[in-house]
């Protein structure tokens, strides 16, 4: 409530938040959490929680009057449809050149991603961040966050049969056919409760397009795991629909003043509200938590936060591109929307890519192959607070995913031409072929080592810390929160034992 002091505060419930909750109340320490997204527990006048994707409605998206759809036409007409403002699970946040999708709610990204769990390869990891000792991530950390994030796989036998994942078996022996290898890749989606929904004995979720608007069933997202553990300690309070706008010294009797205002479900300000913490860690997600720290260094309210606060920002090379299938290549009308299988071409030294196959669960066949490849863009952007708007601009260019679509269309010309086939050139509109200008995987931001020190602390200001994705240095190499979570479980290990006395 307003006025209060507490020890810790935690902005935002994705999975650098999720991490330090569930650790630092295991640790006896209390923790309130605020969230700007809704909870997700209580189901709508339809008896779900959550949309899926063929039927979205207000709660598809974060105060938007239309869906903003990654694939956004087909067959060269708009996709998207009215909807009704709503404090909606997945956000697409716009900026100058580059879309951001990110989770709105109490789970953060776990609610609306596609549960892909991928540790990334050690050599690439000891490249992105060299200063981290890499035996002990991929000995404890890595190890440590697949157990709390219930990371399981698929039965090979039942994936090699399952109508569900033909178009993922397409997908995989075309690239296999081209020269490329393939790889499966382990997700929290539980598979054996997938399994029940292709037997007909329990409710379809993955099986009935449900995904990036929230899954209803199957997924064990982060409310269900590290949330749930750090809640049934008793020391976490998590307080949804509240966005924490500024955050600086207290005035009197240490620790920092943190600002926030309470929203209705339509998006509108209910209250304003101020509390003092002594500890705060920043778990907004790379956009969020740039966002909050620049503004707050010109604003004057954290000036002398470092000169790396904000910049380092990049996509992890995302580009997404679908392919035209033959008559005879069909991908399935009946489409899991869990992806389990990626083409691991990373260590191509010209172009790495690791293409993960998705899936096109329109519910009828469309003959469509679809991809969502991860790149090495040496690209980076950096956020800046616009004194003119009040407002944070992300200076990325258009032109900046060049080295992504170069490295992708090296794959997938390859298997084009194996496969006399082409591009769909029918669903990013304008007749584009690349998903070039949004990002699933925003990364960076304020980077581990150079905005704050080795441990994720901001070392100017003694109690702030950084815990999310903004800490990777713009890439990873593989879908990210594996990584974000492991070295979440890193940083506050150590923090607890030195800065909790
Ligand atoms: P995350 O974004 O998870 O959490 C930040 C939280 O802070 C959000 O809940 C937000 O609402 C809240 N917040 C922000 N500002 C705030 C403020 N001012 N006040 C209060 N709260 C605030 N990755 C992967 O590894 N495998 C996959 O399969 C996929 N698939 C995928 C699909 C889609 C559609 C998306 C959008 C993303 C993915 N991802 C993914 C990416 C993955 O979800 C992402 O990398 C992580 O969620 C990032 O974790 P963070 O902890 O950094 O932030």
């Amino acid at each position: 409530s307003s006025g209060a002091r507490v020890p810790v505060l935690v902005i935002g419930s994705g999975y650098g938040g999720a991490v330090t909750a569930l650790r630092l109340t295991q640790a006896g320490i209390r923790v309130a959490m605020v969230e700007m997204g809704r909870s997700w527990t209580a189901p709508g006048s339809d008896g779900k929680i959550f949309c899926d994707m063929l039927n979205p409605d207000g709660r598809s998206y974060w105060l938007k009057d239309q869906t903003d759809a990654p694939v956004s036409h087909f067959m060269g007409a708009p996709y998207n449809k009215a909807i009704p403002r709503y404090t909606g699970v997945l956000d697409s946040e716009r900026f100058a050149a580059m879309r951001v999708y990110q989770g709105r709610g109490v789970g953060g990204g776990s609610l609306v991603n596609g549960g892909m769990a991928v540790v990334p390869k050690r050599q690439y990891f000891e490249e992105i961040l060299p200063d981290v000792d890499a035996d002990e991530m991929y000995d404890v950390y890595f190890p440590r966050a697949n157990t709390g994030l219930q990371v399981n796989s698929i039965d090979p036998t039942w994936y090699n049969s399952a109508s569900c994942y033909q178009y993922a078996r397409v997908g995989s022996s075309q690239a296999n056919s081209a020269g490329f290898k393939t790889v499966s890749v382990p997700n929290v989606y539980d598979f054996s409760y997938m399994q029940r929904e292709l037997a007909g004995t329990a409710q379809r979720s993955a099986l009935a397009s449900e995904v990036i608007y929230g899954n209803n069933h199957g997924k064990q997202s982060l409310d269900k795991t590290y949330l749930a553990a750090a809640a049934a300690t008793g020391r976490l309070s998590i307080s949804p629909l509240h966005k924490v706008t500024a955050v600086y010294p207290a005035a009197v009797g240490g620790g920092y003043t943190v600002e926030m205002q309470q929203l209705d479900t339509s998006g509108k300000v209910v209250a304003n509200k101020t509390v003092t913490a002594d500890k705060v860690f920043f778990s907004a997600g790379s956009v969020g938590t740039s966002k909050l720290l620049v503004t707050m260094r010109s604003t004057g309210r954290l000036r002398d936060l470092s000169d790396a606060v904000g910049e380092g920002w990049g996509n992890n090379g995302n580009v997404m591109v679908g392919r035209a299938n033959h008559m005879w290549s069909p991908t399935g009308g009946l489409q899991a929307s869990i992806p389990v299988r990626g083409i691991d071409n990373w260590d191509d030294r010209q172009h790495p890519c690791f293409a993960e196959i998705a899936p096109f669960p329109a519910g009828t066949e469309l003959w469509i192959s679809l991809y969502l490849a991860i790149t090495k863009n040496p690209n980076r952007a950096a956020f800046t607070f616009n004194p003119t708007t009040g407002r944070v601009d992300l200076s990325w260019q258009g032109s900046w995913s060049g080295p992504s679509i170069t490295a992708a269309a090296n794959m997938f010309n390859k298997i084009n031409s194996r496969e006399w086939t082409v591009y769909r050139t029918d669903l990013f509109g304008g007749n584009k072929t690349w998903g070039d200008d949004f990002t699933y995987h925003p990364l960076g931001g304020c980077v581990l080592g150079e905005a704050t020190d080795l441990y994720g602390r901001l070392t100017e200001y003694p109690g702030l810390y950084v815990t999310d994705g903004s800490l990777l240095p713009g890439s990873t190499g593989v879908n990210p929160f594996v990584t974000i979570a492991a070295l979440a479980e890193r940083n506050i290990e150590n923090v607890i034992g030195n800065d909790f006395g």
